[in-house]
């Protein structure tokens, strides 16, 4: 892919890789893209802005009020023109801002300004990048839909050795490609997805539920609204931030969700099933909480969670319409017969066939079984990258239900 007409912004930030930011500008450049550039004022410690003015062939950015060029509010005069705006190197300082929505000089509020993708390429000391502080903003911008070129290991400026120094301008690159060739093939279309695990309460403070973490439900939510789709989430009890301009229905139970999901599946064009939903509930809960001389030797009498997905997937309302239905199969052994019968069974286009062992887990394999029984197995990669294959199915399953 060339980068033709493509208006990339570059936020240099003040550490010892800013002069990396030169070789970015080159690459881009050669790619075909406009470079803009906004540097913040410790930047300029380390690099003029001339350097990267002469290389850009535009002039370079770092104040918010008195702006070098005639715009009256550069930081969204700048996001207007935005295609991408890629952040590296990225100081802990900066990425710091960005996750908590400080901002203070023009490279901050640019980033909360644009509606374009965004891309960090962090540079810093090992400890500094290893810190909870920054990995804890790393993941919160992540749950935001930002993206990350994440640090190499290698030596470092400050002598040491360790994870961060700044990622290769050539991986660089290469991910902004990836960014702005995505497709937007679900424009208009209205994605119901399920995720997490449910709790099924006993007593107001025990519950029975499963390791499911929402991982897998919340990528496919991000790949469906990078892709252009109208998302709704009905999540289970999880711990990851839901993505920016999504409709989110947070639940507690399988009845929760069997609620929530009867009252939304109708005006979706795909549904997919990827909550974790509890089997079984207790017959009866207790108002007070259960005490531990009761509770001696107590048997837990538990009843038939309702099976979600057969319910919807056998309603008139989606046999006759045009839907597409994906489950999700949890299985210990006869991983793909079992999945197998369970598509049949409850009518489904697409099944993801899973081990427990992806639990918890950024990485999964799975095995994506179609209507006609044809298996496709999927390596241990991330589940990101199980999201983006299962949505390809997804559109190309789309397109064959519309031209029929
Ligand atoms: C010599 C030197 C090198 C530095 N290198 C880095 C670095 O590589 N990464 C980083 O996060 N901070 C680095 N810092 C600290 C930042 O410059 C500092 O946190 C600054 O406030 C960042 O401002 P900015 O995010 O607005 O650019 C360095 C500081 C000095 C003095």
């Amino acid at each position: 892919m060339n980068l033709y007409g493509k208006n990339i912004i570059l936020g240099v930030c003040g550490g010892i890789a800013a002069y990396k930011a030169a070789e970015l500008i080159r690459l881009l450049k050669k790619g075909g893209a406009d470079v803009w550039v906004v540097m913040t004022e410790k930047a300029k410690e380390f690099l003029s802005p001339l350097t990267l003015q002469t290389l850009s062939e535009n002039p370079v950015y770092s104040d918010l009020f008195h702006n070098e060029c005639n715009y009256p509010m550069p930081h969204i005069d700048l996001a207007k023109k935005c295609h991408l705006l890629l952040i590296a190197p990225a100081t802990a300082n900066t990425i710091g801002k960005c996750a908590s929505g400080i901002a203070d000089d023009l490279l901050s509020t640019l980033f909360l300004s644009v509606s374009s993708s965004v891309l960090i390429a962090p540079a810093m000391n090992n400890n500094m990048y290893t810190n909870p502080v920054v990995q804890e903003n790393i993941k919160k911008l992540k749950g935001f839909n930002v993206n990350f070129v994440e640090p190499e290991f290698g030596e470092l400026a400050c002598g040491e050795y360790g994870e961060g120094r700044l990622a290769e301008p050539d991986a660089i690159v290469s991910k902004i490609k990836e960014l702005l060739s995505e497709k937007k093939n679900l424009t208009g279309k209205n994605i119901l997805i399920t995720a997490g695990p449910t709790h099924e309460y006993l007593d107001p403070i025990r519950f029975i539920s499963n390791l499911s973490s929402g991982k897998m439900g919340y990528a496919i939510a991000r790949a469906a609204k990078r892709r252009g789709g109208n998302v709704i989430l009905i999540s289970g009890p999880s711990n990851i931030s839901p993505p920016p301009s999504i409709q989110f229905i947070p639940v507690k139970s399988a009845d929760d969700m069997r609620r929530e999901v009867l009252n939304e599946y109708k005006k979706a064009d795909v549904i997919i099933m990827a909550a974790a939903v509890s089997d079984f509930s207790p017959i009866r809960y207790s108002d007070k909480k259960i005490k531990s001389k009761e509770s001696e030797g107590i048997t837990l009498k538990l009843k038939k969670t309702s099976d979600i997905l057969s319910e919807v997937s056998n309603r008139q309302a989606v046999r006759s319409q045009k839907k597409i239905i994906v489950g999700f199969a949890l299985e210990t052994d006869n991983i793909i017969k079992n999945a197998k019968e369970k598509l049949k069974k409850k009518n489904m286009d697409f099944i993801v066939a899973n081990s427990i062992n992806g639990f918890g887990s950024d990485l999964n394999k799975v095995a994506i079984i179609d209507r006609r029984g044809t298996v496709e197995d999927i390596p241990l990669v991330s589940k990101d990258k199980i999201a983006e294959i299962l949505m390809d199915k997804i559109e190309k399953g789309l397109k064959v239900k519309y031209v029929k």
